[in-house]
């Protein structure tokens, strides 16, 4: 019997090959370029995603040829497969497919500060639209420090290579941090915008990459029976939670200055508040969507007491996942009296029509019991009148839950009759598990992002006024917790749910976090 499900999807998945453009990284020997970029264009190339024109052309200031740079993208690759635990999973490495990409790269050394650099690297594509086919098509991924965003793409533009004639596109890729508060991301905006149009920039948030999280969309449009519920009269409150089992790993010093609010709220959260609360948009057009998320996030109540409606956190020494772990202030690179939060959680409101009075829960943090990514949709209790005189002393409410990551799915709980003569009630559970339906491809997060750059969908990524929206609405809680250091930072203990002070946060409206499952 063929299954009609299954068959639908593998005929939605045969996607177009991009069109031949040339990909220049900088920052072509850094982290982002080997553990995520590298591995995703590999898993386009498995995918027959890339064309016969395609090029990956990396420029750093590091002294290396193109054999030294195809090595030690080589080495990770294989690392990835021997050893485990990075973003690319696969049992091997496809030679043909390797050799396809690494064919393709050229490299290029150059100081991102230097004028010459960014002439060197214009006749190097110029000669590869000549030669390769890569048909004036250039895509400029800057892999590099947040300081180089505004330097690499003025010279960019002061080297005359944004310029789009004769159809032929140019773009550019940056990724978080976009700023550090809303001043910062506004300037960095303003200088980008004086040399790139709008549609020319791709602001990269990688939770846009994961599957379940395009999915909230899906979900939430493309199915008559969810939507009517979705607002004030249905449902009671949402909580979205993102707990992660790493610490601050190798990156004391970036974290010194971010912190968890910094680092996951304006970006990561509010993709998943935004996409979980926007209005329908009219299309999937990008302009269409960013615009109904950028409204969401405008709405949200300006906060006025951020000692009652925010909670940080930082972890202590404790066990996670059994083994020992370092207190944050004794991590590498943290100042032993540090402030800087791990662990935010946050209520906060909506003022619109679909949601006023509707609160929502966001909480993030390092070092906690489980890695858990999820969207919980709690609906309103049912009225008990009917259950009166029977055994039922409590009723539980329906909640639907939107798991992210890991074991994607999405679980719909409500209540039913036990068997038996009397009327008392069980908690049970409809569940879908993406697993179970639908064959995973090979996916780092980044391979949709790249391609929709490379067919010039906007869709994932952010706007300026995106951006501009998330600090907004962060900007009252950075600047009361910079203004008042140690006030209320609570500590938790490594491995555990996180600090006292977050179940308070939801306690005092009768409510309490799901257990992270
Ligand atoms: C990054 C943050 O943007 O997202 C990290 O800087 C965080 O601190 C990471 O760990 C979480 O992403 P993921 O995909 O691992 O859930």
């Amino acid at each position: 019997m063929v299954n009609t499900t299954t068959a639908a999807v593998a005929k939605a998945e045969t996607v177009a090959v991009a069109p031949p453009c040339a990909m220049v990284i900088f920052g072509a020997g850094g982290d982002l370029t080997k553990r995520l970029v590298t591995p995703a264009l590999y898993n386009l190339v498995t995918a027959k995603r890339l064309p016969d024109g395609f090029r990956l052309v990396g420029v750093d200031h590091g002294n290396r040829t193109v054999d030294d740079w195809r090595k030690t993208l080589s080495d990770m690759m294989n690392e990835f497969v021997t050893k485990g635990g990075g973003e690319f999973q696969a049992d091997r490495i496809d030679e043909t497919a390797w050799k396809w990409l690494t064919d393709r790269m050229t490299y290029l050394q150059g100081d991102f500060e230097d004028p010459q650099t960014y002439s060197r690297l214009k006749d190097h594509l110029a000669g590869l639209d000549k030669t390769a086919g890569t048909a004036g098509n250039h895509l400029f991924y800057l892999a590099v420090a947040e300081r180089f965003f505004s330097v690499v793409v003025a010279a960019l533009g002061a080297a005359d290579m944004v310029k789009e004639e004769n159809g032929q596109w140019r773009r550019v890729v940056v990724e978080k941090p976009f700023g550090r508060d809303l001043p910062s991301a506004k300037a960095l905006n303003a200088a980008i915008l004086k040399t790139l149009h709008e549609h020319q920039i791709y602001r990269m948030d990688h939770f846009l990459g994961k599957e379940t999280v395009q999915n909230i969309m899906a979900l939430r449009f493309a199915n008559g029976l969810f939507e009517p519920l979705w607002n004030r009269q249905h449902i009671d409150h949402v909580q979205i939670t993102a707990s992660e089992t790493v610490g601050v790993e190798r990156r004391g010093k970036f974290y010194e200055q971010t912190g968890a609010l910094r680092d996951m709220v304006p970006n990561h959260m509010f993709q998943l508040l935004s996409l979980t609360a926007m209005e329908p948009p009219i299309s999937f057009d990008a302009e269409a969507v960013r615009g109904k998320k950028a409204e969401v996030i405008q709405a949200i109540r300006p906060v006025k007491y951020p000692l009652r409606d925010a909670v940080r956190g930082q972890y202590g020494a404790g066990t996670v996942l059994g083994k020992q772990a370092l207190a944050y202030r004794s991590e590498p690179n943290v100042a032993p009296d540090s402030n800087t939060e791990t662990y935010i959680a946050w209520k906060l409101q909506i003022d619109n029509w679909r949601w006023a009075g509707v609160p929502f829960y966001l909480r993030t943090g390092k070092y906690l019991r489980r890695r858990w990514t999820e969207v919980a949709i709690r609906f309103h209790q049912a009225p008990y009148t009917l259950f009166r005189g029977t055994h039922v002393e409590q009723m539980n409410p329906n909640w639907m839950i939107l798991r992210i990551q890991p074991d994607e799915g999405i679980a719909l709980q409500f209540a039913a009759k036990r068997p038996g003569p009397t009327v008392t009630l069980g908690n049970v559970s409809m569940d879908f598990a993406y697993k179970t339906y639908f064959a995973s491809a090979p996916n780092t997060g980044y391979e949709t992002l790249l391609y929709d750059c490379m067919i010039g969908d906007a869709t994932l990524f952010q706007r300026a006024d995106n951006i501009e929206a998330g600090w907004r609405a962060v900007q009252p809680i950075m600047d009361f917790w910079a203004n008042n250091p140690a006030k209320d930072l609570a500590t938790y203990a490594a491995g555990s749910d996180g600090p006292a002070a977050a179940d308070a946060l939801l306690a005092r409206a009768g409510r309490a976090w799901r257990p992270l499952e």
